[in-house]
Formats: C-alpha cells, structure tokens, sequence
C-alpha cells in the first residue's frame, strides 16, 4: 500500500442554484486554479484518522462538520471492497474557503475518494466516481443536485438539467470575479428553507423557481454564443429571484451592488448563500481589476479572479 492522492477544485454557479434541485437547468464553472487536495496514508493506529480545517484527530470523533468526509471515506471503502486494509490517515488541504458556496464538501468528498481508491490501486470511471461524490454529499446537503459534485471534478463547464449532467464548450470572454462575504452560509439550511417555501406557498415558489430554470437555459445559451452582456443581464435578473426565496442576506446584496457599480456585466450570489460568495462577471481583466478593488475596500475577505476565455 502506498500513500494516495486525490484533487478537485471549488466551482461556481453561474445560474441555477437551488433551482436545480427541482430538477431546472443550471451551469456551473469549475475554478481549476483554486484547488482543494487530499492525501490518504495507510496508518498502524487501525483507527482513520483526519486533518482538515483546524480540525485534528480520530475520524470518528470529528463531528458534524466533517460527516460528508466520513462518508467518502466509508462509500470509498464498499467500492474497493473486498480488498480492504486497517485504516488511513486522511489529510485535506485548500486553497479555497469552506461554506462559502464555493464546492467546498463535495470537492473535499470527491478528493477523499480519489485519495483513498488510489491508495488502493482502484481505478473508477468518471460517472462512478460522481455517484461515490454524490452520495457523500446527501450526508452533507440531504438533497444534491449533484450540480457541486460534477463541477469540482470537470475540466469544463457543466450543465446540469432534468437530473442529467452535460458539459457545455463555450465561446466565452470576460472575468469571473468571485468575492468572499466571510460569512459562512449553510447549504443543508438553505436548502432547507426553500423546501418549507415550497411546502406552504407552492405556486409561488414554484414560479420563480421555473423563472430561475429559464434563466439557467438562457445562460447555456449565453455561454455557447458568448453573448457576455446577456449572460450579466440574466445574473441580475438571478439574484433578484434568488433573493425573492430568501437565500440572499444583507450583506451579498450589498458586495453584488458594489460589483455592478464597479462596471460589472452582472453579478449575483452563487451556491447556497444565506452567506459565501457572489460572483461578477467582468468584460475583461481591467474591468476586473477595478471591480475586484472595490469588493476589497467593500470589506469582500477574499477575491478571486477567473478568466473565461481559457475554458472550452
Ligand atoms: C449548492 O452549491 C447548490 C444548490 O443548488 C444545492 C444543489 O444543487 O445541490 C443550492
């Protein structure tokens, strides 16, 4: 046996969260430069053991925040059974925050796994590999769309529709701006949320929700066309929604005003929310620049910068 290695990276919703779990049109971009790594080394204490986030010690006793890991771990270990060993120590490490509606658990599921079937020698496919990241985080969301699992292993852009993922080739240009709110969102919560909405006040919810689905097809199109100014329109017009089911909060409303009054195509929240991040898009790198000081005198605590045009 031999140390394995697994790695992902954060996404990004462009258009179509929580829409998407009901089953409407989103896309999503991965963020290759922010990576997220996982180690998994055979150990002689015959007990898993993790460090990740601040957080070190028996696997077993790391609690809530780091329950999608043990899953990866355990599903990793039925897909290369019967070969199982004793126990790993399982080492994570990011270059991106988490609970910021970045990726962040599915990408650290999906590493873990890669981790540990490497330290195995097992190969998977790519669709297995998704459905082992998937089921990982149903312990982490409840109800994934698998939007988060797709992207944080994709090379490009990812749509996701009727439960079925594709992959788009964009004749994109312009800057993502992604920018960190510092507030920690709960995707399980706003997920949550949004499902009581639509318990109590169907028809409503179920409208713009349906309006959300438009805009994601719409952005597919946006995309495959590089029609950047319409895409900015129709992330505006997301966030509006977006906030309509509650999932928005002060202060990523304020960071995407401050984007847009920095010269941004469009900008909204993405992920989960309820906190995390917002994105912007930028007409190209100097519009970015510009936008991205802003969102730091804005009081943003991270910023990050993606170029579309390097994606196909
Ligand atoms: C979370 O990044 C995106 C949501 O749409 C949940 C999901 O798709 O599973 C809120």
């Amino acid at each position: 046996f031999h140390s394995g290695y697994g790695e992902t990276w954060a996404k990004a919703i462009l258009v179509g969260e929580h829409s998407a779990v009901y089953g409407y049109p989103a896309v999503a971009l991965p963020l290759h430069s922010m990576k997220m790594k996982a180690w998994a080394t055979p150990n002689l204490v015959g007990r898993h053991q993790l460090r990740a986030l601040g957080f070190t010690g028996p696997l077993d006793d790391s609690g809530d925040r780091f329950a999608g890991i043990r899953r990866a771990v355990s599903v990793a270990e039925e897909f290369v059974s019967p070969q199982r060993w004793s126990a790993f120590t399982l080492v994570t490490e990011a270059d991106f925050p988490a609970e910021r509606g970045l990726g962040s658990s599915a990408a650290a599921a999906g590493a873990v796994i890669r981790a540990v079937l490497d330290a195995y020698g097992v190969g998977a496919t790519s669709q297995e590999l998704f459905e082992l990241t998937n089921r990982a985080e149903m312990v982490t969301h409840g109800h994934p769309s698998g939007l988060d699992s797709a992207t944080t292993c994709s090379q490009n852009a990812v749509v996701l529709s009727g439960g079925r993922i594709s992959h788009v080739s964009m004749k994109a240009s312009g800057v993502l701006v992604i920018a960190d709110s510092g507030i920690c969102g709960s995707t399980r919560e706003a997920v949550g949320n949004v499902h009581h909405q639509y318990e109590t006040d169907r028809p409503r919810i179920e409208a713009i929700l349906g309006e959300l689905g438009t805009l994601g097809s719409q952005s597919v199109d946006d995309l495959q066309g590089g029609k950047m100014d319409d895409l900015g329109v129709h992330m505006n017009a997301a966030h509006i929604l977006l906030a309509q089911l509650k999932v928005s909060e002060p202060t990523l409303d304020r960071l995407v005003n401050v984007a847009r009054d920095a010269g941004a195509l469009g900008a909204k929240l993405t992920g989960g929310g309820l906190g995390g991040c917002i994105v912007a898009l930028a007409a190209d790198q100097r519009h970015a620049d510009v936008i991205m000081d802003e969102l730091r005198q804005a009081g943003a605590c991270g910023v990050w910068s993606h170029g579309l045009g390097a994606m196909v």
